[in-house]
């Protein structure tokens, strides 16, 4: 069993690599800067006797893409898997001041990453191109439900495409072995808040939770490891909120 986990360096990703290579799984992890992140995971997969490569490419950019998969499958074995992680956020700001290069850069990773990466494992684990099935996990946001109002509605958005392309391509390749299901985090503990500018954010509004905490990233890949997994094999288009109630 081989997966790609885009963004597989940090956060929740990270988690996820670390999980799925306790549960058997070959991993490739994706990352788009931070080399040293991703081959700690790899470092920390290998010495515990497991199988990870580490690679470098950009989701946004589309030879990028290939040659993850490519290098994955060369590395690793066929694909079975694939975990669509890799998302940003930017500075939070209202929609009128947002420009067009912000909204480029977030759809960009975020949308048209995850689309593209679907493509590539649809392409290699669809039967009808001679694969063998697998799973497809996106990682989507509560934020599509909520819309992150005065922090980042475009963020929310691009969340709000990741459930659509969840709910449509589940239904395309339901018959051709490949299950797409989604998760949905919420306020976890990783450097993505650093990113919006507000690295405590989620100390800041862990009060609106019900659980009255955030969350941790081994939360969240506790339902990704189980969606990839055989224990889901009659769940496909569907998604876990990981919230806290939220
Ligand atoms: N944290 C939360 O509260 C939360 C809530 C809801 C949803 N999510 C979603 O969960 C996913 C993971 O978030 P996180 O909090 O774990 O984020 P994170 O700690 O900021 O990590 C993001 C990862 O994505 C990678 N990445 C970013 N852009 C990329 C690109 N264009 N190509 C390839 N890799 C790219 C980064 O690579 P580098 O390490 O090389 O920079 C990094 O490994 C995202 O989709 C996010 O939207 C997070």
């Amino acid at each position: 069993m081989m997966l790609v986990i885009t963004g597989g360096g940090r956060g929740i990703g990270a988690a996820t690599a670390r999980l799925a290579a306790e549960r058997g799984y070959a991993i490739c992890v994706n990352y788009r800067k931070d080399r040293t992140a991703a081959e700690q995971v790899v470092h920390e997969i290998s010495s515990s006797g497991g199988r990870a490569i580490a690679v470098a490419a950009d989701v946004a950019v589309e030879s990028d893409v290939v040659r993850l998969f490519d290098s994955a499958e060369e590395a690793l074995g066929p694909l079975s898997g694939l975990v669509n992680n890799a998302g940003v956020l930017e500075t939070q700001m209202r929609v009128d001041a947002m420009d067009a290069g912000r909204l480029q850069r977030v759809f960009a990773t975020n949308v048209i990453g995850s689309f593209l990466c679907a493509r590539e494992a649809v392409r290699r684990m669809s039967s009808r191109h001679g694969g063998r099935g697998g799973a497809i996990v996106n990682v989507s946001s509560g934020a599509s439900r909520l819309g992150s109002p005065g922090e980042y509605v475009d963020y929310a958005a691009s969340k709000g495409a990741i459930d659509t392309l969840t709910i449509g391509l589940a239904r395309e390749v339901a018959e051709e072995g490949i299950r797409v299901n989604a998760v949905r985090p919420g306020f976890i503990y990783t450097e993505m808040h650093a990113s919006g500018g507000e690295p405590t954010r989620v100390d800041r509004v862990k009060e609106m939770v019900p659980m009255k905490r955030g969350g941790q990233p081994e939360e969240v890949a506790r339902a990704i490891v189980w969606l990839l997994s055989d224990e889901a094999s009659y769940t496909t288009g569907a998604f876990i909120d990981v919230t806290g109630g939220k």
